[in-house]
This record gives structure tokens, C-alpha cells and sequence, in this order.
């Protein structure tokens, strides 16, 4: 065997033991979320059992601006998409508006388009003469049979209502999320230093409109780790990994701090659904 072949070996050995502990987690530990060695995205999800996972956030680079452009970029996509769908019911996809539309003819059998999401901000610095940009889409791809959960986003009087029958049908939350980039003196405390961070505030409602409380979250490509962040937050059990071990060294500083527990509020519906 050659050495690179033992180096791979080894990673996928080290990351199958760390899977097998996220899957004996507790959901009350401050191990919630684990952050696996850094590798490329179709590694991830063909390490990871079939059906494991509850959702999977994709947020690669965007073929333009930073992170460069590659020619394959909608097969890739593509395929990166496909492979989720071997894993998980729902799959979030960011990106521009124009660049992710191409993949809404390549949906994977058996998955549809649940939502179109928008990323709206004002604060976008560009200086490009014409239109500046001011939004980010996600898609929302998900399993013919798949679940989802607006009842979390209910406050704790609609929340009675809805579980005692009182509440006629369960109001949804926007399908256009609001919140300014992180930039200069906004969001200051919770900006890392990583050139495509998103608020924390954009992936809440994705985690959960599709979980509930103990549920798997993956982001293969996770930046600077808002995903893990959100598990926290929310008390999911997070699964993160990137191919840059720069990036996953945030994410691990990031997450080192006891989850909530799934008490009261928005998250409690999910206890006992
Ligand atoms: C848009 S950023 C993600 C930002 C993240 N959501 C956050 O809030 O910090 C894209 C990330 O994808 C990672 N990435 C790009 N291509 C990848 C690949 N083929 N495999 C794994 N990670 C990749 C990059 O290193 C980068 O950190």
C-alpha cells in the first residue's frame, strides 16, 4: 500500500470512529457537534451511512467572487447533491440566484423543490457599477416523504393552542430571511475572519423548519462553522467538516460551549412531537 493510500485509509478510519461517537451522543453534552478531519465533500458523504442524517447543508463556494470559478461547476454540484440525497431527507443549497437555478432540472429521483429561499441584506459593500447584489438563495430540496416542522417557529401561546387541536392550520415563517452580513461593525462578536461567513440567523430557520430536538445536522462544507453554532442553539447534533483545516480549527474553537436544553420556547414542540 502506498503511503497516500495508508494517509487515506487512516482518515476514513479516524472518521468512521468519530461518526460511530456522534451517533452514541447524547444530545445534552457539549460534544453535540462533531467536527470531523478536514476533506472534500463527496469523501464526507460517502463516509456517512445511508438515511443517518436529517438535513444536509450545502453552502460551497459560489462560482464567482471569492472562491473562484470552475468550469464543471453545475455537474459537480450536481453529484454533491445527488450524494446527499443518499443521505438525508432534506438538503439545503446556497448560492446565487442565477447559479443555483440550474440545478432545479437536476433534482436527484425522488427529491423535489420544497422551497426557494432568499437571503435578503442591504449592507452589501460592492462597488461594481449597476445592481448591487443584496441577496443569496437556498434551496430547499426534500424526499417525497420527508417531514418538516413549522410548529418550532410558534410562540409559546400558539404553542398551547397547537397542542391542544385549538389551532386551525400552523402559519409558516417567511420564505425570505432578513438579516445584514456580517461586515465592519455589524455582527461584530460572532464574525471569525472567514470571507464567506453566514449569520447565524439564516441557518436556524433551515435546522428548524426540518428537525426536531437530537436530530443530525451535516454541513460538509462548513466554513467557519455557523451550522455547528445553530445545533448548539438549537440542541441537534451537528456533524461538520471542510476541506481546509484552517477553517475547521474556527469551527472547533466555535463550538466549545454547552448546547440549550430543549426546555422551553420554540424548541420544546420538539420533545414530544
Ligand atoms: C461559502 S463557504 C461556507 C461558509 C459557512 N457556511 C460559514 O458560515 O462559515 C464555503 C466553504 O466550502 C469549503 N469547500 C469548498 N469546496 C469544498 C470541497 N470540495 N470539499 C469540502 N469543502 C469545500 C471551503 O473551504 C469554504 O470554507
Amino acid at each position: 500500500m502506498s503511503s497516500e493510500t495508508t494517509i487515506a485509509v487512516d482518515v476514513a478510519d479516524e472518521k468512521a470512529e468519530l461518526l460511530e461517537v456522534s451517533e452514541s451522543l447524547d444530545s445534552e453534552t457539549k460534544d453535540l457537534v462533531t467536527v470531523l478531519p478536514s476533506g472534500d465533500v463527496l469523501d464526507t458523504l460517502s463516509s456517512i451511512p445511508e438515511n443517518t442524517v436529517t438535513a444536509t447543508i450545502l453552502d460551497p463556494w459560489y462560482n464567482k467572487g471569492v472562491g473562484g470559478y470552475r468550469e464543471d461547476y453545475h455537474d459537480w454540484l450536481e453529484g454533491v447533491i445527488a450524494s446527499a440525497a443518499k443521505i438525508s431527507k432534506h438538503i439545503f443549497v446556497w448560492g446565487f440566484p442565477e447559479i443555483v437555478a440550474h440545478q432545479l432540472t437536476r433534482m436527484p429521483a425522488g427529491f423535489k423543490l420544497m422551497a426557494w429561499l432568499t437571503w435578503y441584506y442591504k449592507n452589501c459593500p460592492s462597488v461594481i457599477r449597476g445592481w448591487r447584489s443584496a441577496q443569496n438563495t437556498c434551496l430547499h430540496i426534500a424526499a417525497e416523504e420527508a417531514k418538516i416542522y413549522p410548529e418550532n417557529f410558534l410562540n409559546p401561546a400558539q404553542l398551547e393552542r397547537f397542542k391542544s387541536g385549538k389551532m386551525r392550520f400552523v402559519p409558516g415563517p417567511p420564505a425570505v430571511l432578513e438579516a445584514p452580513l456580517n461586515i465592519g461593525f455589524v455582527g461584530k462578536d460572532e464574525q471569525t475572519g472567514h470571507p464567506a461567513q453566514k449569520p447565524v440567523s439564516v441557518i436556524e430557520p433551515l435546522i428548524l423548519m426540518t428537525t426536531r430536538c437530537g436530530d443530525v445536522v451535516l454541513d460538509p462544507m462548513c466554513g467557519s462553522g455557523t451550522t455547528g453554532e445553530a445545533c448548539i442553539n438549537l440542541n441537534r447534533k451537528g456533524i461538520l467538516c471542510d476541506e481546509s483545516e484552517e477553517w475547521l480549527e474556527i469551527s472547533r474553537k466555535r463550538i466549545q460551549r454547552e448546547p440549550s436544553r430543549c426546555e422551553s420556547g420554540q424548541t420544546l414542540s420538539l420533545l414530544d412531537p
